[in-house]
């Protein structure tokens, strides 16, 4: 735990609150869950408790009870934010739902509370544009799905952020378990989601083009890029790609024969019409009758063992 931060509130408690609630909650801190009915925060509850049993019962985490016993929830903003010193916001993805309630927590919360946005794409100068007394206070912590089980946080401040609030959010991240990266410049979609979308459209065209089917394309990333992607990002793969030149042999000479292919592949920025059935028709046929319960239960059983394996030890605040 860090000093200025013991008790957080979750505004918003649907899928990506939950991971964050959890965590939190491992993690020593008191966490209010908030949201709009009682009922939208019984079925998140029960979801916590479930994602802080998975990652106990994998030894990401230690006590269950106590875990549980730390956490509480309500549907009034006004109580949520009562008593708080750091809010983690994840309501719907609508500049028309988050403006309002930015501008509304910024006239409840003492000023020395922090409020980080889970945003997908958002960026938090416009999120931010009614807050009247502190908008300093407010910036984007983009966290992947499944939240408890993915550790990049991304955070990306606006205009009026001040470096105070990047830096706490910064430790507040670390101190739960996660593997902040910070945006010296707003742009939408961040960094690993633009870096997804521009990887997502050409494995769309790959198979728009016929050059491969939807199951080859999936399994060549997986079997390749994937495993090495998990273990070192680009700039470190193609460094060792460059042989005993490393990265200066490879920039200066394999990578320029690389423009060949760029000039020939995807360029387009709306996805055309014939793009979307044959994914569509491609993924139903790899994934055949397997439910989408059983493909999440796969994918969280070795994202906890690769959270073991790479990510718990020095980093790791389990
Ligand atoms: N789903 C993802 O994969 C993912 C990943 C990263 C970030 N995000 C971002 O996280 C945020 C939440 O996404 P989600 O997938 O959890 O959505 P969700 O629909 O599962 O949950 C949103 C919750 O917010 C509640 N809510 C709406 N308005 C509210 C308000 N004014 N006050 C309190 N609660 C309110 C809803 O009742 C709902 O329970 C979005 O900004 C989204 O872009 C989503």
């Amino acid at each position: 735990m860090i000093d200025e931060v013991k008790r957080v509130a979750c505004v918003g408690s649907g899928l990506v609150g939950q991971g964050w609630a959890a965590l939190f909650a491992l993690n020593g801190y008191e966490v209010v869950m908030q949201d709009l009915t009682d009922e939208k925060l019984s079925e998140a509850y029960s979801r916590v408790l479930s994602h802080i049993s998975t990652l106990v019962d994998n030894g990401l985490g230690k006590d269950k009870e106590a875990a549980a016993g730390r956490l509480s929830t309500t549907t009034s903003l006004e109580t949520a934010l009562k008593g708080v010193d750091f809010v983690v916001e994840s309501v719907f993805e609508s500049l028309d739902v988050k403006r309002p309630l930015y501008a509304e927590m910024d006239r409840l919360a003492p000023r020395k509370v922090v409020f980080a946005s889970s945003t997908s794409g958002l960026m938090m100068t416009a999120i931010a544009r009614d807050m009247k007394q502190h908008p300093e206070r407010a910036i984007v912590a983009h966290p992947w799905n499944p939240v408890h089980l993915v550790p990049l946080v991304e955070l990306s401040p606006g205009e009026k952020t001040s470096k105070e609030t990047t830096e706490l959010t910064y430790r507040v991240m670390e101190d739960i378990g996660r593997v902040p990266v910070v945006l010296k410049k707003e742009v939408p979609g961040f960094i690993a989601n633009r870096i997804s979308v521009a990887l997502w459209r050409e494995a769309l065209d790959l198979v728009d083009q016929g050059v491969a089917s939807v199951e080859d394309v999936d399994k060549a990333i997986r079997a390749g890029p994937g495993i090495r992607w998990a273990i070192m990002g680009p700039y470190l793969v193609y460094h060792l790609g460059g042989g005993k030149g490393g990265i200066e042999y490879l920039m200066r000479h394999i990578g320029t024969s690389k423009s060949e292919w760029l000039k020939n592949m995807a360029k387009w920025t709306e996805t055309p019409d014939s793009v979307v059935q044959k994914a569509i028709d491609g993924v139903n046929e790899m994934v055949g009758d397997k439910s989408l319960e059983e493909l999440e239960a796969w994918r969280d059983k070795y994202l906890l063992a690769l959270n073991k394996l790479l990510w718990s030890g020095e980093s790791g605040v389990y």
